[in-house]
């Protein structure tokens, strides 16, 4: 062992590297107490610079319906799609557990279609867990896939795959609504689900939520009191131009900066100032 293994201090975000991070390695930092980051990627260029960063988990979200392929909501998004940015995602990273959506209409008709899906996510992309949105109506999907060998997380109070009952994208879990998401919260864990996403519920319900479970709880938009924190990476580094939600930090302006960078060169190559001799095979 190395004097750096030896050295006390949070092993989860930029810990050692020994491999992968486990599911295990997740639940055992909510013993801890140990607060640690989660990021999504979707592609291997992305993944290799969160991963060489240390975050212990790296989350191939059905947000890709979006920020990659341009769609105006996570509905439409299929397993054929993702399935690629997730097996790029594992190509990318040495480190971090790679979680893979299961997108809509991949899980909730059956149980068997649920064990199907998350299959193909393990064997075709590499995915070390799967996340799967819901509560209740989900408890089969989610026990038979923890009986399967499948590492599952759980999304709770804003599910945006149900955006059509829940009539926008708006907070969950207010007045009496927050005590059935305990419930469902404490049924994922009772089932073996190995984390579960809070995402747009209010800070006091998440807090109670997380102290209530065994299992680390992973915010977004759910205030402070949350064991991890999630955010879509071109949100918090300004890659999208949508109004973001109050939970969204701009840490960055990648948008501008990259857009800047193409008009520079637009206009070089159109002064002849691009290529120079230092660009040029002589
Ligand atoms: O799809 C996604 O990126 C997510 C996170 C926002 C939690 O589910």
């Amino acid at each position: 062992m190395s004097s750096q293994e030896n050295q006390p201090g949070p092993t989860l975000y930029g810990g050692v590297r020994r491999g992968r991070i486990s599911i295990t390695d997740l639940i055992h930092a909510k013993t801890r107490g140990e607060r640690w980051p989660m990021i999504t990627a979707y592609d291997a260029l992305t993944a290799k610079i969160f991963d060489e960063a240390g975050f212990p988990a790296i989350l191939v979200g059905d947000s890709a319906a979006m920020v990659v392929y341009g769609y105006d909501s996570t509905i439409p998004v299929t397993v054929d799609e993702l399935i690629p940015l997730t097996r790029a995602v594992v190509r990318g990273s040495s480190r971090a557990l790679v979680i893979a959506d299961l997108p809509f209409g991949s899980y909730q008709s059956s149980v068997m279609q649920a064990v199907d899906t998350a299959t193909r996510f393990m064997k075709e992309a590499g995915a070390h867990a799967v996340k799967l949105e819901g509560g209740q109506r989900i408890l089969p999907q989610a026990e038979a896939l923890v009986a399967a060998g499948i590492p599952v997380i759980g999304h709770l109070g804003l599910t945006p795959q149900s955006v059509n009952v829940l009539g926008g994208y708006r907070v969950q879990g207010r007045g009496e609504s927050g005590e059935k998401l305990l419930q469902d919260a404490k049924s994922l864990a009772a089932v073996g689900v190995s984390a579960i996403v809070l995402e747009c519920v209010p800070a006091e319900l998440a807090t109670r939520v997380t102290a209530a479970l065994p299992i680390p709880t992973i915010g977004i938009g759910a205030g402070g009191g949350t064991d991890a924190q999630v955010l879509v990476w071109q949100d918090l580094c300004g890659l999208t131009d949508d109004p973001a939600p109050k939970f969204v930090p701009r840490y960055a302006d990648t948008r501008g900066v990259i857009a800047d960078a193409v008009a520079r060169w637009a206009e070089d190559v159109r002064s002849g100032h691009y290529p120079d001799s230092s660009h040029t095979y002589q």
